[in-house]
């Protein structure tokens, strides 16, 4: 094990970094006084051996005993992408009938953001859409009935191991609502890059971009808040760097170690905003079922070319911090689109299955959405539709916000 790569950090939360960590997953429960933990993890990741292994884990070694035991754990495996309200309400019953007392949330944002919400519901008694992340509303959640949550992260995107949201499908109302509340960020994140070797180079390219747009939209975010922009020009430096090493060679555990630092750094950064690619990422993932990272890939050069006379400043600083061989606004455009390209993310959303014909709900749903705030240049349904629009077809630069 390269000593390099571990560390324990304080903030945003404490998180254990480095490879073969899954092993300390027992003591990460001691330390937060989980005693019966569920796993709550995806379809995908269910009965593979690193579950088994974390079961294993928490098992312990029976020649040192060295925490105290676990009496109890049990798996959740049924949450798919895009969770919905019915996957939520399926979690908290293994929850409630296993009496247990902590959530391990393990694999991708989907897993992760079902398990926080379990753990957060647990002791509530008002229905989930009550917590949705508006005004003051995570006030009226009863804190003593917010049990305890572990993240493992199997993927270096979403970040949402550092999150206090989890993002929850309406399937009545076809819309993504934040479920937010500050005792929602888990207590302790493992950080182990041997968990994500295996994941597909076209997964690593999607969540590796996702996690580059929230550091990008964050920095481009209107507002003062240097503590989030200069999370935001390391998280992209690290991303330039080893997003395509990661890509190229799953079993690089540097770039997998730098990329997982990374994910959490855009999720710490995004406190501070996002903007108009996520705002449209969102309604599209809800009605189309795309792959939230993916959908971020796609979007991303329209919506950076729309905001273009509001962001040339900031794309210039990026444009350096990544020492790119061209500056300015339009040396960072050429190297997202080569990048996009040697990652093989599609050039239009029509490529992934994405058409017009509810385009204006999709552009009504975007400006709704608590990350169009976010967006350099303000933005309307009107414009968000014509971005979209554009989006599908593939043609850049045809959105202008001088326009
Ligand atoms: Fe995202």
């Amino acid at each position: 094990m390269s000593a390099s790569l571990r560390g324990n950090w304080n903030y945003p939360t404490t998180i254990w970094a480095g490879p073969g960590r899954i092993a300390e997953l027992r003591a990460a429960c001691e330390r937060v006084g989980i005693r019966r933990p569920l796993i709550v993890t995806d379809e995908g990741l269910v009965g593979t051996p690193m579950i088994k292994n974390a079961l294993a884990a928490l098992e312990g070694n029976a020649a040192l005993r060295d925490t105290a035991p676990i009496e109890f754990a049990a798996v959740f495996g049924a949450v798919r992408g895009n969770p919905a309200l019915s996957h939520v309400e399926a979690g908290l019953s293994a929850y409630r009938s296993g009496r247990h007392d902590g959530v391990i949330a393990f694999g991708g944002g989907s897993a992760l953001d079902a398990g926080k919400v379990v753990a957060f519901m647990s002791g509530q008694s008002r229905p989930l859409w009550d917590f949705e992340d508006i005004g003051d509303w995570w006030t009226r959640a009863d804190p003593a009935g917010i049990a305890p949550v572990i993240a493992v992260p199997t993927t270096a995107g979403t970040g949402s191991e550092v999150g206090r949201a989890g993002v929850i499908l309406n399937e009545e109302t076809h819309q993504k609502k934040i479920i937010f509340h500050p005792q929602m960020m888990p207590r302790i994140v493992i950080a182990d890059p041997e968990l994500t070797v295996g994941l597909p180079r076209a997964v690593t390219a999607a969540t590796g971009i996702d996690a580059f747009v929230h550091c990008f939209e964050a920095y481009c975010a209107p507002g003062f808040h240097p503590l989030a922009d200069g999370v935001a020009l390391e998280g992209m430096r690290l991303i330039h760097r080893y997003l395509p090493r990661a890509c190229a060679n799953g079993k690089d555990i540097e770039a997998r170690a730098q990329m997982l630092a990374a994910a959490s750094m855009g999720a710490t950064a995004f406190q501070k905003g996002l903007g108009g690619v996520h705002a449209i990422a969102h309604p599209v993932g809800s009605w189309f079922n795309t792959h939230h990272g993916l959908t971020n890939a796609v979007l991303l050069p329209y919506v950076m070319t729309f905001n273009r006379h509001a962001i040339s400043d900031k794309t210039d600083v990026i444009a350096r911090v990544l020492d790119l061989p061209e500056r300015g606004f339009d040396g960072f455009l050429a190297w997202v689109l080569a990048l996009r390209t040697e990652l093989g993310i599609p050039h239009s959303l029509a490529e992934i299955g994405v058409h017009t014909d509810n385009a204006e709900i999709i552009g009504r749903e975007a400006a709704l959405d608590p990350s169009a705030s976010g967006n350099p240049i303000p933005v309307d349904a009107a414009r968000l539709q014509s971005i979209f629009r554009a989006a599908v077809n593939g043609t850049l630069g045809a959105v202008d916000s001088a326009a």
